[in-house]
């Protein structure tokens, strides 16, 4: 079923050093109305490390097409991309069918391994893993073996693969079978389910997918956690546990020179102004304090419960009524699942309760925007007095380690100490329990009490630990390591 050889006559390189692998590629097309096509590229962590190992790397990034638009991309180009889309990065896209495509992500990567993962499940109705679900899984084995194929076709000899994330647990496995001689990594960028969660998965499903990751030489994550729940997750189901493959935590920084580079362009000034003057000034003539928060529109994030925590602020503090606001972005994500489409219009509704019950004129109590807009993003990072991060789970959360970083005078953070980034800006930061409203109105009501300076002491401290290991060097430690 799956389409990912390339039409006959586009020949397979297999001069590739470095390969990447995930299933959102560094750019995205959309056909216009004319027909043509538009590439719109993406940034993150392996695109700067990819530029930083510089062209003669011979380096490939396989993904896969996921929309029309991409899949008109690789009708026209066999699946190699046109360099000047992808700003010179090779970018072999895999045309997989669409139906394949869509059990694969959808049903299986988004709706089981994610949910297992974050530990998202309603336990007593879901999950149930019934003829459907085999189904799925076995989409899930063709789209993996889709990858496996083109990155053996793209790789030379003694090439270093690099495997990210959920979607593609079974590729080293696969891979190591069709090519010995490859260096093979696989990294998470979520966390990993503690073995007593994790074991919900059907025994024969757990073992495949562990087996799968145990393909690689090497696997990578964000923090010491979720690594030792991997490793504890095999001693449960496997017998020889991980067996050689060796375990290593690269936990993922944010890109100083770039943030503080793009937040000060022309762009996010403008909407800085426009926020600005959303926001407004307290009583006192003052611009009124901010809680920040920058989201997609995810399960795990914990939206919700953060608004729950703001009108818990508000009934106990009414000193704070017109004199501060909440900038929540929830910008749209997973779309296609109904349990998300639900959430984000929970969301809605609980920003406009807040607003009918606490607002006045002048004073708009949340300003929820939830339209994707990067520049705004920037500006509101800019302003963030209190930046609320309180995930339910999260592999690291870089909004956490960005917002100190382009925050002006100083921000503090408020912090779940279920997300990655808890394991290296605790110091720093006031810890929440995700799930303990009443605790989390009162971190905010504490963070927003902090003075100015020790705020922006504290903001310069984390903005240090934030940006320990920035994206181009993540992707070479990595890399280094593979290669031994
Ligand atoms: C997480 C995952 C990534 C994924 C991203 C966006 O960060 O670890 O692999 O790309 O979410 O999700 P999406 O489903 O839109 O690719």
């Amino acid at each position: 079923m799956a389409s990912a050889t390339p039409p006959q006559g586009t020949p397979a390189t297999g001069a590739a050093r470095v390969l990447v692998a995930s299933n959102r590629g560094p750019v995205a097309y959309q056909v216009g109305e004319d027909g043509t096509l538009r590439a719109k590229r993406g940034g993150g962590g392996l695109v700067s490390g990819l530029s930083a190992i510089g062209p003669d790397a011979d380096a490939v990034w396989v993904c896969a097409a996921l929309g029309d638009g991409d899949r008109e991309a690789v009708r026209r180009t066999g699946g190699r991309l046109d360099p000047d889309d992808t700003g010179g990065q090779r970018v072999r896209m895999l045309g997989i069918a669409p139906d394949v495509h869509a059990a694969a992500y959808n049903g299986i990567a988004n709706s089981v391994l994610w949910f297992v993962h974050h530990m998202l499940y309603q336990t007593p109705l879901e999950p149930v893993f019934d003829a459907e679900f085999r189904r799925q899984w076995a989409a899930y084995e063709e789209y993996n073996t889709a990858f496996a194929d083109a990155l053996a076709e793209e790789a030379a000899e003694g090439a270093a693969v690099l495997v990210q994330d959920y979607h593609l647990t079974l590729v080293p496995g696969l891979l190591r079978a069709l090519r010995p001689d490859l260096r093979i990594g696989h990294f998470s960028h979520t966390p990993w389910a503690p073995p007593e969660y994790f074991r919900m998965l059907p025994d024969d499903i757990a073992e495949q997918l562990l087996n799968g990751m145990l393909g690689a030489d090497r696997l990578g994550f964000l923090t010491r956690r979720w690594a030792a729940a991997f490793t504890a997750c095999c001693e449960a189901v496997l017998p020889g546990g991980t067996g050689g493959t060796e375990i290593g935590v690269h936990g993922l920084g944010a890109d100083a020179d770039f943030l503080r580079e793009r937040a000060g362009r022309p762009d996010v000034d403008e909407r800085l102004a426009a926020l600005r003057e959303q926001i407004g000034t307290d009583p006192d003539g003052r611009p009124r304090r901010t809680i920040v928060r920058v989201d997609r529109t995810e399960l795990s994030k914990n939206i919700v419960r953060g608004l729950l925590a703001y009108r818990q602020l508000l009934a106990d503090h009414p000193e704070w009524h017109e004199r501060v606001v909440h900038v929540a972005f929830a910008y749209p994500s997973r779309q296609d699942l109904a349990v998300y489409r639900d959430y984000t219009a929970e969301v809605s509704r609980l920003a406009e309760e807040i607003n009918t019950a606490y607002g006045k004129p002048g004073w708009t109590p949340v300003v929820l925007h939830v339209k994707d807009d990067f520049a705004r993003s920037l500006a509101a990072y800019r302003i963030a007095d209190v930046a609320l991060v309180n995930p339910v789970r999260d592999g690291m959360n870089l909004v956490a380690k960005e917002v100190p970083v382009v925050s002006e005078a100083g921000c503090v953070l408020v912090l779940s100490r279920e997300a990655g980034a808890h394991e290296e800006l605790a110091d720093e930061a006031i810890t929440v329990n995700p799930y303990d409203v009443v605790g989390t109105a009162a971190a905010l009501h504490a963070a927003l009490a902090v003075p100015g300076g020790e705020r922006a002491e504290g903001t310069k401290r984390l903005a240090a630990a934030a940006t320990a290991l920035p994206p181009a060097q993540w992707f070479l430690e990595q890399l280094s390591a593979l290669r031994g």
